[in-house]
């Protein structure tokens, strides 16, 4: 984890009034300190140090969110670690499909038990799934040894609901329906020291028929393009050479700002950040892709040649059920016109199966793409009710032995067609930024190429953040195993 060295001065220079200052980000600042001091005094008396773990269900923005969660704890004096057992656990939880939120509900349990072991934990949940009533009625109902709930929109406040939490012993609850404030200037505490996520964008105004992310992030709210670029300025100097730009619908960002910015344009000022190696991004929205986005990537030293494209289907039939506003034919004309301008492109996607009303010939139309385009990797999905959303009410539900066979040959397909894809850069030299040291041989390392297949070759430690030159000697399906170029 990155240090906050930064953050300690900030904090060490506050002064703790009677009354925490009204405005932020100086209000969550004032809760930091006095987090810090509970911490401190409750480890005294211990005669230990606090540890606080975080764990994340779900998507990129959810993972972003963690680090900030764990930017706050590490500020407040807790030790970090990647086990429940605990004093401050969090969940930062997803409802995207129904087995995201079962496994929490298991998580629960067991955490229950620890808490018998250690009445002094305190246990938090957060994130999508708060923002369902029917979620946190349950849990107040049958997980009632829960300490502090809250949703997605309140998150910059997590300094002073964690505050709260450890100087009350009820449940304190705390769910926004909906916000359009963003916050800047809190820390967060980075999984790898070279590179970050960064968000551009929160929310979406898509309603897409199937899926809940809508209700539970709430409006469409851009970040203001100089507080993006100062943020990743800092990161760069930090030690980031790598960027993922985040937002549920990149290609709208920066439509609802004051001064609107194109998604091009905004990539166009982070390629000028001297120092950043590669800039990433997602997710894509087909219907939103423009020429102007089209143009930048081609020219673009740093804008990894990778796209991920969401299809969904390949029925326009059902792409009109689902609101999803373009066609097959429209998806395929993009593709084929990103693949013209950049033949070496890498195409990724995600497809559902068995969205209500889908028939065999819809489900075959939803193959052919796939056979067209020949996506380098795709996460398929089985469609999942989700309460609320329009197609959750819809009558056509199709059976689940019909969904679980298209299913299986759509996995077949993607992966036969992604393994002849990952084979197409064998035998070239190509750069790998390294990530870490690989976990099953400790005589090599693991790293990514830009268009982010997975290479493995002979390295240590000292090459993690490092983008070196390797030959690709053998592909193993979705993996390079390789050696350093002289
Ligand atoms: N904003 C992104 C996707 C966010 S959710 C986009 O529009 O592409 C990530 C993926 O989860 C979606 O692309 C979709 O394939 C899948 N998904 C969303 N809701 C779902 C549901 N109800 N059932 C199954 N898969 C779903
Ligand atoms: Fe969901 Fe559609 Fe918004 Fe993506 S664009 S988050 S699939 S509603
Ligand atoms: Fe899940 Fe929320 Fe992301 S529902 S996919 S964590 S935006």
């Amino acid at each position: 984890m990155s240090a906050l060295t930064d953050y300690e001065g900030m904090l060490a220079a506050i002064k703790m009034g009677d009354e925490p200052p009204a405005e932020e980000p100086a209000r969550q600042q004032w809760y930091m300190k006095k987090a810090g001091e509970l911490v401190k005094e409750k480890s005294l008396s211990l005669g230990r140090p606090l540890r606080a773990m975080v764990k994340t269900f779900g998507c990129q923005m959810n993972e972003r969110d963690s680090e900030k969660l764990r930017g706050i704890l590490d500020a407040a004096g807790y030790e970090l670690t990647e086990e429940e057992e605990a004093d401050f656990v969090i969940y930062n939880t997803c409802t995207v499909r129904e087995n995201a939120n079962l496994k929490v509900y298991g998580r629960l349990g067991y955490l229950g038990g620890l808490k018998k072991k250690n009445p002094d934990m305190v246990i938090a949940l957060c994130g999508c799934m708060m923002q369902e009533p029917e979620v946190v009625e349950k849990i107040r109902r049958s997980y009632s040894f829960v300490d502090l709930i809250f949703g997605t929109h309140n998150i910059y406040k997590f300094a002073e609901l964690l505050v709260t939490a450890l100087e009350n012993d009820r449940m304190i609850l705390d769910i926004w329906k909906d916000t359009d404030k963003i916050v800047e200037e809190l820390p967060a505490s980075r999984t790898y020291a070279f590179k970050s996520g960064v968000n551009i964008m929160f929310g979406c105004n898509n309603f897409c028929s199937y899926c809940i992310v809508p209700y539970v992030r709430g409006r469409e709210r851009s970040r203001r393009p100089e507080d993006i670029i100062r943020e990743i300025e800092g990161l760069v100097k930090d030690g980031v050479v790598e960027v993922m730009l985040l937002g549920q619908n990149v290609n709208s960002y920066g439509k609802n700002l004051p001064e609107p910015v194109t998604f091009a344009r905004l990539l166009k000022q982070v390629e000028e950040i001297p120092g950043l190696e590669r800039i990433r991004f997602m997710t894509s929205h087909p219907k939103d892709l423009s020429d102007e986005l089209i143009e930048v990537m081609a020219e673009s030293k740093k804008i990894c040649p990778h796209l991920h494209l969401p299809l969904q289907s390949g029925s326009s039939r059902i792409l009109k059920i689902m609101n999803r506003r373009y066609t097959k034919e429209q998806y395929l004309a993009l593709t084929e016109k990103m693949r013209e301008k950049m033949p070496d492109i890498s195409l990724t996607t995600d497809i559902i199966v068995g969205f209500p009303g889908e028939t065999e010939e819809d489900f075959q139309e939803t193959l052919d793409v796939v056979r067209k385009v020949r996506y380098d990797s795709a996460f398929t999905f089985i469609y999942s009710r989700r309460t609320g959303t329009p197609a959750a009410v819809m009558e056509n539900q199709v059976p689940e032995d019909v969904v679980k066979d298209r299913f299986d040959r759509l996995l077949a397909l993607v992966q036969q067609i992604g393994k002849e894809r990952s084979a197409r850069f064998l035998g070239q030299t190509l750069p790998v930024l390294v990530e870490q040291v690989n976990s099953q041989d400790a005589s090599l390392v693991t790293g990514r190429l830009a268009s982010n297949l997975v290479v493995h070759f002979p390295g240590d430690a000292s090459l993690i953040g490092k983008t070196v030159d390797v030959t690709l000697e053998e592909c193993r399906g979705f993996y390079y195993m390789g050696y350093r170029a002289r």
